[in-house]
């Protein structure tokens, strides 16, 4: 009889988010300017949503630029905002054709208006897809945005629209960018480094994380697959014994 492998039948993981390390490195192993590793990166991207689809994966979050990013050099400030002016302008065509979703979580307020008219249309022309949810987290912070939803909320019980004690996790959950989605179960890290770097810390409470030595812009499907191969080993217990 033919034994069945059963993680063929496994479910992927929902929700999968990324922070993309590594790109200034994999430049400088070649001799090569910091742009390149992020132009290698960006096609990384188009590669993991790919993958992600192929995968039946249905929630995809990239840390693209953090709310610390701005403290590198302005030039590399500008082409990382050139790189995703043309990513934005270039694929999101492609990704409306794929049924993508595509989102943005971070503070827009301090981006160039082109790019948050960018931003703006591809919600618009992709909100109603019904495939892989892309959210791009573009000047992001979690202390930022945890600040921002309680700030909103205190608004909200000053002004009578909520009673504090009806304010459960759910509710909370609520004024965070991420309202609407799942929390990720699995966390991939490139480049060998190991921590958080203030990417969804309370959505993240429960996912598992797998950091890996693979420099972004080399990150394949294999990558990937290897890494969802290893969240399905792995005995997700959310706080409970399993005896
Ligand atoms: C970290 O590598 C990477 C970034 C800060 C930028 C990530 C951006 C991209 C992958 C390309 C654009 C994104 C989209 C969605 C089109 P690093 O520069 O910190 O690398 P290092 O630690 O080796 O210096």
């Amino acid at each position: 009889m033919q034994v069945l492998d059963l993680e063929q039948f496994a479910k992927p993981p929902t929700h999968v988010a990324i922070i993309m390390d590594g790109n200034g490195r994999w430049a400088k192993a070649r001799g090569l300017p910091r742009l390149a590793g992020h132009q290698r990166g960006a096609e990384a991207v188009r590669v993991v949503v790919e993958s992600c689809c192929e995968l039946g994966i249905s929630y995809l979050t990239l840390y693209a630029f953090s709310s610390e990013n701005w403290k590198r050099p302005p030039s590399e400030v500008d082409d990382l905002m050139a790189l995703l002016r043309h990513y934005l302008r270039r694929e999101i065509s492609e990704l409306h054709g794929n049924n993508v979703r595509v989102c943005f979580i971070g503070d827009r307020s301090p981006l160039a208006d082109d790019i948050k008219s960018l931003i703006d249309g591809a919600e618009t022309k992709t909100g109603a897809n019904t495939g892989l949810t892309l959210t791009i987290a573009i000047n992001y912070g979690s202390h930022n945005e945890i600040l921002g939803a309680c700030k909103n909320i205190a608004q909200a019980v000053s002004e009578g629209a909520l009673r504090l004690d009806s304010l459960t996790e759910d509710v909370f959950e609520r004024f965070l960018d991420t309202a609407n989605m799942p929390p990720p179960d699995l966390l991939i890290r490139t480049s060998g480094e190991q921590r958080l770097s203030n990417f969804l810390l309370w959505q993240l409470a429960y996912s598992e994380l797998i950091f890996m030595d693979t420099l972004w812009p080399d990150f394949s499907k294999r990558n990937l697959e290897e890494a969802v191969s290893e969240y399905y080993g792995r005995d997700r217990r959310y706080g409970a014994s399993n005896g």
